[in-house]
């Protein structure tokens, strides 16, 4: 089918419905809609002609009266309604929450049902369940959805449904404030959950109003309620009338405010630093953002960064936590992986905005993150990387120099740079070419396009791809390590041997990567500054990015590439349709 997706902005949970879509074999378009406008839809209709239209994320009303069936995801259960669905799930501790494909009404959320898909709910911030439990079933019931009109079977009006949701109110700043004097421990953390990513939590810590991001139960530490007891890599130790609370992230309240680790921006002078090694393990709950456990012979790092961005601080830990294990007897394999919201977003836009000096802040972070693509890519141990969630522009390539890249089922890669004004660095230059080749090299970093985990194993980027569920991927993942135990200082060996005989060394890759980003950086040659400023202040997108409006031309050229240059891709796109785990690996 011709289908168009209209959404305010091309998110991780848009870009997954329109590469589902696209994958299922429609011809799919998207467009970005950043605000009411009736006539621009209308003429996009016009133009496109789509069979279906499709809105994964609106903020805004759209037409209820346009030529093809009009579906609206909904993040909720059938007789749900209003804007701050997840917010309220959260705050209601639901045992279960989902996601409709809606038809347009006239009452908001109100129309026939598609489809609907439900999860059990765990205890998450709105941003995790998000960008996992949330995406995964709008992709499922966007799907639905449009195999329904394409089969031409109808939509059932709700009122004939059983109708467990109903309709809520926005939630109002007053929900989302705190009180650490007398609220407990757990209303703390569930408040903050619920206001994640935006607007977050207020709270008046001395005179000023923060919103506060990101919170931790503390178990081995007391302190009194209210009290500012510790800091941690940036996160903050406050009191509540149970157990204290950390606080990983927070912004002043106000227009242009940007949000960054917390010990940066609270009051925290004269408070302890109570630093949390990643191999230390207690009983009870604490923050601790980077984790080390070792699994008989494998040794898994977990890099647990909000939002996985790196700052510079960050990454020398990540750094410091891969020596350790390469240094350590019992490692045979490392396993280096992420959140199951992000692997790596790449260097922290947040904390670089919001220095004394940006562009020397920037150059610290990617010479920061560099670190730990050369010791991922010259690790005397056998090393795999593992996209546990989605990745972007450096946090793609941070990990491409592995001995075996594993994706989690349903990610979303954007393995590019220059939307963001960068040429880019992480090695970029040597692993990704070795990994696809050139072209497709070239068509990723320059197309500025979302790709598939599917598309990422076709192509060669990775090796593997794990189940959506958690547990069972980490599980499998622990399997998959254990399958290479055998073998690891063999695969070491190979990856070194190669690089030993390179043509070009790695240092003159990081020469070339770092002269070009050393213009973008302090010369501004790409325009960094003001991307990263826009970026950071959410100044929304005006218009649909180029990259999208040439989609099919550029997709078809890709996947011909592909086909002429890899004559495996056809049992691949086969295979991989097998939900477990499958795999190219040698
Ligand atoms: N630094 C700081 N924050 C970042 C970040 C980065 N590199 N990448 C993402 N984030 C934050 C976003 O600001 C957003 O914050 P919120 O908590 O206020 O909502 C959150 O992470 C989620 O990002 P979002 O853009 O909403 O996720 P998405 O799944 O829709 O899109 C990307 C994912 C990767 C396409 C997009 O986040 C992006 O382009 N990030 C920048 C990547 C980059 O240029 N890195 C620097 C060069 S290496």
């Amino acid at each position: 089918m011709n289908i168009l997706i209209v959404a305010t902005a091309f998110n991780g949970l848009s870009q997954r419905v329109w590469a589902e879509l696209r994958r299922a074999g429609h011809c799919v378009e998207a467009r970005v809609l950043p605000e009411e406008n009736d006539a621009q839809v209308r003429a996009w209709v016009e133009e496109l002609a789509p069979q279906a239209i499709i809105a994964p994320f609106l903020k805004s009303r759209i037409p209820t009266d346009l030529s093809a069936p009009t579906i609206i995801i909904h993040p909720g259960i059938p007789g749900d309604a209003g804007p701050s669905s997840i917010d309220w799930a959260i705050l209601n501790n639901e045992a279960t929450w989902g996601a409709e494909a809606i038809l347009v009404s006239e009452v908001m959320d109100g129309g026939d049902l598609y489809a609907h898909a439900e999860f059990p709910m765990r205890p998450a911030t709105k941003s995790n369940l998000y960008s996992d439990e949330i995406t995964e079933a709008a992709a499922r019931v966007a799907l639905q959805a449009i195999a329904s009109i394409d089969a031409g079977r109808p939509s059932t009006p709700q009122a004939k449904l059983e109708r467990r949701g109903q309709t809520r109110r926005a939630l109002k700043n007053a929900d989302r404030d705190l009180d650490f004097v007398r609220m407990d421990a757990e209303q703390i953390v569930r408040i903050i959950r619920d206001s994640d990513s935006q607007p977050g939590a207020r709270a008046v810590i001395g005179r000023q109003m923060y919103r506060l991001y990101d919170a931790y139960f503390e178990d081995a530490i007391s302190s009194k309620p209210g009290e500012i007891k510790a800091t941690r890599h940036g996160a903050v130790l406050i009191g509540t009338t149970t157990r204290p609370v950390w606080i990983g992230v927070a912004k002043k309240e106000g227009v242009g405010q940007v949000k960054r680790p917390a010990a940066h921006v609270l009051p925290v002078e004269g408070v302890t630093e109570r630093d949390f090694e990643p191999w230390r393990l207690i009983d009870g709950e604490t923050f601790q953002d980077l984790k080390l456990t070792h699994h008989g012979g494998i040794t898994v790092v977990e890099m647990l960064f909000y939002n996985g961005a790196f700052s510079t601080e960050r990454s020398m830990r990540v750094l410091a936590a891969l020596e350790y294990a390469e240094r350590n007897d019992r490692t045979k394999i490392i396993v280096l992986t992420g959140s199951s919201s992000f692997f790596c977003n790449g260097i922290d836009l947040n904390t670089i905005h919001s220095s004394a000096n940006p562009a020397l802040e920037a150059w610290h972070s990617i010479n920061a993150i560099n670190a730990i693509a050369l010791k991922i890519t010259t690790c005397k141990k056998a090393i795999i990387t593992t996209i546990s969630g989605n990745a972007g522009a450096g946090g793609v390539m941070v990990g491409l120099g592995a001995d075996r890249l594993v994706g989690r089922c349903g990610a979303m890669l954007n393995p590019h740079y220059k939307g963001i004004g960068l040429f880019g660095s992480e090695l970029w230059t040597y692993n990704l070419p070795r990994r696809i080749g050139q072209k497709q090299a070239e068509h990723l970093t320059e197309g500025l396009l979302p790709l598939g985990i599917d598309e990422a194993l076709e192509l060669g980027l990775i090796d593997a791809i794990l189940p959506r569920d958690y547990g069972a991927f980490t599980g499998e993942l622990l399997e998959f390590a254990r399958a290479h135990a055998g073998q690891a200082e063999k695969i070491a060996a190979q990856r070194l041997n190669r690089i030993a005989t390179s043509p070009t060394p790695l240092e003159a890759h990081l020469a070339v990567e770092l002269s070009e980003m050393s213009r973008n950086m302090f010369g501004d040659s790409l325009g960094l500054a003001g991307k990263c400023a826009a970026f950071v202040t959410k100044i929304p997108q005006c218009a649909t990015p180029k990259a999208l409006t040439v989609t099919l031309e550029h997709h078809t050229s890709v996947i011909g590439h592909l086909a002429a240059s890899n004559p495996a891709t056809h049992e691949l796109v086969h295979v991989q349709l097998n939900p477990r785990a499958v795999s190219n690996a040698a």
